[in-house]
């Protein structure tokens, strides 16, 4: 702040004085002008009366005359000397002393005899200025008979200058002096003491201690500041307990991936270039209700992946616009910085017609692809016009990915999912240079499975634009090959997981994806241990229960909800003890409302929670509480935390991110996970009780040994689950991605063994 007042201050002294120097020099000059000016008319009125007068005495060679002339003209002010000379240059009449003054007169008597015209100069003569001025003395025929000189004291107008320029340094320095002094009592007022006392309250936060909110009128004067300030508060709060948490892991030795590591990592590897992820789903949609316009997260565990990462490391997200206020939140570029409270990244919104989205995500994503990947017993359904959109949505995306990276040296772009198989391909026609990886979140079939699709070829094409393509297990990369071994004329490498075709290798590998984990979601945020938040929610629920259960899901055949209620039915069936105690909640998320398949398994669902419900009716209790609506992070959490026990039985699911949320959130490390033996989780999280979800009465006796397990075993395999998920978190996730693919980009040259990378990057 000094150096603030000190710049500030010198700037204004120097603006200041170079004005007022400016002006002043200005007015002297105009002073020092008209002296002279007015000297220079004295002499000429003198010099031409004593030539007028002097004509007549020096034809007539009366120097008596000539002499009492000149006497008389003395005394005039500031008058030196004068002299009458002859035409031949010889003095004639002159005061005494005008010999020494006139030793530059030659030239301007020559000058003033030969020209027949008065002239004059400011001469300086023994240090003395003067003024001198020559007048011819002419007969009546004009003829120049003499000369008359005349010369007066000029130093009087440098004293005059000097007598001016002193008044006008006062005056500066008392102008300079004011103006600094008032700045620096505003300066105080207005900046450095509010400054001083936010400043303060800022090291109180940052030191833990207790913090005294300065003044709103000390907010109030750094209104832009301020604004930022409680986010950046907040933050402080958060990067402490971070670094907290860091610091805690650092001392049990063990080297975690934090949002903090992952941006160091990216911005190594990627070298300043940037990261552009793409997906269909957007992570922040704008919706307008009731003529206001809110802000949703949407149920996605896609938007649960790759949010952190982008928060982490910047970047820009291209994603569909599908809120009906997404268009009135974007600028001219359709762009918007996100989060909104809080903006890290840039999310670049693309739009589709209903058509459009009928067609690419409705139709060829959601009714084609979708099934085909899972096994979940749905009929794929392949229409031409779905796939005639799905090309041109693609196409729409590569446009919108090319506008976003012109200019960009190494780009390096993450595709998410199955809705843009193609855009590996179109992107990297256009861009070359670019590094290009998509993440496969869902499935891969086996070959033959994939064989139904009529557009097989295509798909696979375009996903081999891709220098990287990535699933979640090592069965799926397998599939993916053998497919493409199946379908298409290529170099299927099995040693290295990679395929050559056209001069371009695509690796295929495995990355397990995963979730944020929060070391301290600690109790304090809603100061509730499991117990009391159970009793908090069973009170909002109007129910009562002794145990819990939870399910959250979005509502999806794939998810095996119907065969979880038939097995909640099965326990109340085999273990009546459980009647009128166990309470198993579903949250279920709506999905692809406009998809029939799903408006209609949407109903089976609530039939079934009824059907159910009505059979062991009891009192205040329910064996089904099916909450089918979104819920926000935070909710879903205020649930993991209160249930005994998990269920996630999705009947085929690429990894399952719900079974690893629930994980981390048990901080108290109690909580069972029963999990489908066919999701990718299930290859993580042995720990969990691992069930087939086709198999109703295994898994109500895997609710009744959860609900029955000693606390011991519980916290055992909570406590190793954890540690899974915290090693291997969403951060990881995205750095081995990324390492992979930068590494990939140098294979390009010379061939490095991928399986060495792989041990590396596993052992690190
Ligand atoms: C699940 C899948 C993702 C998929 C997403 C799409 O989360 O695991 O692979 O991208 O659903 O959901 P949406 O609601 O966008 O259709």
């Amino acid at each position: 702040m000094k150096i603030l007042s000190l710049r500030l201050i010198i700037a204004l002294i120097v603006g200041v004085t170079l004005v007022s120097l400016a002006s002043s020099w200005y007015e002297v000059r105009t002073t020092k002008d008209a002296l002279r000016r007015e000297l220079e008319s004295k002499a000429e009125t003198l010099g031409q009366s004593l030539a007028t007068g002097a004509e007549a005495p020096l034809q007539a060679g009366d120097t008596a005359r000539l002499e009492l002339m000149i006497q008389r003209s003395t005394n005039h002010d500031h008058v030196l000397g004068i002299g009458i000379y002859g035409r031949d240059g010889i003095p004639l009449v002159v005061t005494p002393g005008l010999g020494s003054l006139i030793s530059g007169a030659p030239k301007l008597m020559s000058d003033a005899l030969h020209g027949n015209r008065t002239v004059s100069e400011f001469v300086r003569s023994h240090l003395k200025r003067t003024h001198m001025l020559v007048a011819p003395i002419r007969t009546a025929d004009n003829k120049v008979i003499g000369e008359v000189i005349v010369v007066q004291d000029a130093t009087y107008i440098r004293t005059e200058i000097i007598r001016a320029w002193s008044r006008f340094f006062l005056r500066i320095a008392i102008q300079v002096l004011v103006i600094a002094s008032i700045t620096l009592l505003v300066l105080r007022w207005s900046l450095t003491g509010p400054i001083a006392r936010i400043s303060l309250w800022m090291k109180a936060l940052r030191t833990g201690r207790h913090a005294v909110q300065p003044t709103a009128q000390d907010l109030n004067l750094l209104s832009p500041f301020a604004n930022e300030l409680a986010p950046l508060a907040e933050s402080m709060q958060q990067a402490r307990a971070a670094a907290e948490a860091e610091a805690r892991l650092r001392n049990i030795n063990e080297s975690l991936w934090t949002a903090q590591r992952l941006a160091d990592h990216v911005r190594n590897r990627l070298n300043g270039s940037n990261l552009f992820v793409v997906s269909n789903r957007e992570p922040y949609r704008h919706i307008r209700q009731d003529k206001k316009v809110k802000v949703t997260v949407p149920a996605s565990g896609l938007v649960t992946a790759i949010e952190p990462i982008l928060r982490a490391c910047h970047g820009t997200w291209v994603a569909h616009g599908s809120g009906n206020a997404d268009a009135d939140t974007v600028d001219i570029h359709d762009r918007l910085q996100v989060p909104p409270d809080d903006p890290r990244y840039t999310l670049r919104r693309v739009w589709l017609s209903s058509e459009e989205e009928d067609g690419y995500y409705n139709g060829f994503a959601n009714e084609g692809l979708w099934p085909l990947c899972h096994i979940a017993h749905t009929r794929p359904t392949f229409r031409t016009s779905d796939w005639e959109y799905y090309n041109t949505v693609n196409q729409k995306f590569a446009d919108a990915v090319v506008e976003e990276i012109a200019g960009e040296e190494h780009p390096v772009v993450l595709i998410q999912d199955y809705h843009f198989a193609l855009l590996p391909r179109l992107l990297k026609d256009r861009l070359p240079h670019a590094r290009v990886a998509i993440f496969w979140h869902i499935p891969w079939p086996n070959a033959e499975s994939f064989s139904i699709c009529p557009w097989q070829r295509e798909l696979l094409d375009g996903l081999l634009g891709a220098d990287l393509i990535g699933f979640h297990t090592q069965a799926h990369c397998n599939n993916f090959l053998n497919t493409v071994d199946n379908v298409l004329e290529s170099k299927v490498d099995w040693e290295h997981f990679s395929i050559e075709r056209n001069q371009h290798r695509s690796s295929v590998l495995p990355f397990p994806i995963s979730v944020e984990f929060v070391e301290d979601r600690s109790e304090a945020q809603t100061g509730m241990n499991a117990e009391e938040e159970r009793s908090a929610l069973l009170l909002e629920l109007g129910i009562e229960a002794t145990y819990l259960g939870v399910g959250v899901d979005r509502v999806d055949y794939t998810k095996g909800i119907l065969e979880r209620f038939q097995a909640v039915e099965s326990l109340l069936e085999r273990y009546p003890k459980y009647q009128g105690k166990f309470t198993f909640i579903q949250i279920g998320a709506p999905t692809r409302s406009r998809i029939k398949r799903y408006a209609d398994f949407q109903a089976e669902v609530r039939a079934e929670a009824e059907r159910i419900n009505d059979r062991f009716k009891r009192g205040k209790w329910k064996a089904i509480v099916f909450k089918n609506r979104e819920h926000t992070h935070e909710e879903v959490q205020r649930y993991y935390r209160a249930a005994h026990l998990c269920m996630v039985t999705s009947l085929h699911d690429g990894m399952n991110l719900v079974a690893k949320e629930y994980v981390a959130a048990r901080q108290d490390e109690r909580g069972v996970l029963i999990l489908s033996r066919f999701t990718g989780a299930a290859r993580e999280l042995h720990d969990a009780i691992i069930v087939n979800p086709y198999d109703i009465e295994s898994t109500a006796e895997a609710i009744a040994q959860a609900l029955e397990m000693n606390v011991s075993e519980m916290v055992d395999r909570m406590r190793r689950m954890r540690r899974s998920v915290r090693e291997r978190n969403i951060y990881w996730w995205a750095g081995s991605l990324i390492r992979e693919l930068c590494e990939l980009r140098l294979k390009q040259k010379g061939y490095t063994n991928i399986s060495v990378i792989r041990k590396a990057q596993v052992e690190r």
